[in-house]
């Protein structure tokens, strides 16, 4: 592994558009003092519908894009991009590279009780088994339930996170995982923390909600910590958003992910 010294250097963090922001969100408010450059592939997305192969392509240029501004790590935000790329990004790049599918898997097997997990992600992800190899890796014995719920996503993006519709869509796509009797629901997708609350009032109480932007947030932390490579400023840390396609329509949306305006936001 490539020996990093500059502390200083921005955590990369890429996604097929704006719903790695979630990721963003959570490392903000674990890490304030760690600056972030942010590569959003808004002219490529979604990749949830894509192939591996695409994938592994689409993920290689993303990360090649964030080394160029000498980023000290690379955090995969992306559920689809993490099922079937990492395995690439982390033999072909020398620094170290994390993706979103193992901190959440970890999570779900530490608290489920019935050992009965169900995932929710993209087809894509759904696809890779991703997922439920790594919750095995971690406990054999965790049953593991699957489902693709690809209208979340076109869902968050039209802001429709409470509406009616929304509702009725979650309730089709999370029935069989209801009467499976899972009792921790990992949300697999970068859009699907929006949706927690619709998610939570359909599953009801008793399930509990995986959101792996923040577990994702815990183990950069963990990460960073033990390569010695935390940003030892105690100054304000500085954002930019590189965007690949019509970025003031990711300014707009990007405002739902984050609750404000986003300053910092380039084309490329
Ligand atoms: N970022 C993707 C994921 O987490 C969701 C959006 C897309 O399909 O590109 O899988």
């Amino acid at each position: 592994m490539l020996k990093i010294e500059n502390h200083d250097a921005p955590i990369g963090v890429f996604d097929s558009g704006l719903g790695g922001l979630t990721v963003v969100k959570a490392l903000m408010k674990r890490l304030p003092h760690e600056d972030i450059v942010y590569f959003g592939d808004t002219a490529r997305v979604p990749y949830g519908t894509k192939s591996k192969e695409a994938i592994i392509r689409f993920s290689q240029e993303n990360t090649e894009i964030l080394l160029k501004h000498q980023v000290k790590m690379v955090v995969v935000a992306c559920n689809s991009s993490s099922s079937y790329a990492l395995p690439t990004l982390k033999k072909v790049f020398d620094l170290p590279i994390i993706g979103v599918i193992r901190p959440g898997s970890k999570k779900a097997v530490e608290l489920s009780k019935n050992k009965k997990v169900g995932v929710i992600a993209t087809s894509a992800t759904i696809k890779s088994q991703e997922y439920a190899r790594t919750i095995k890796e971690f406990d054999r014995r965790t049953e593991v339930l699957n489902q693709a719920c690809p209208l979340f996503v076109p869902l968050v993006e039209e802001g429709w996170l409470s509406r009616d519709v929304t509702e009725e869509v979650a309730k089709i796509y999370l029935s069989s995982l209801k009467k499976a009797q899972i009792d921790t629901l990992i949300l697999g997708c970068t859009h699907y923390p929006l949706l927690k609350d619709i998610i939570k009032k359909v599953m009801g109480p008793k399930v509990q909600l995986i959101d792996s932007a923040s577990e994702v947030a815990l183990e950069v932390e963990r990460l960073l910590t033990k390569m010695n490579l935390r940003n030892k400023k105690k100054t304000k840390a500085k954002y930019s958003f590189l965007i690949s396609d019509r970025p003031q329509e990711f300014k707009k949306i990007a405002k739902k992910f984050m609750g404000y305006e986003l300053l910092g936001v380039r084309h490329v």
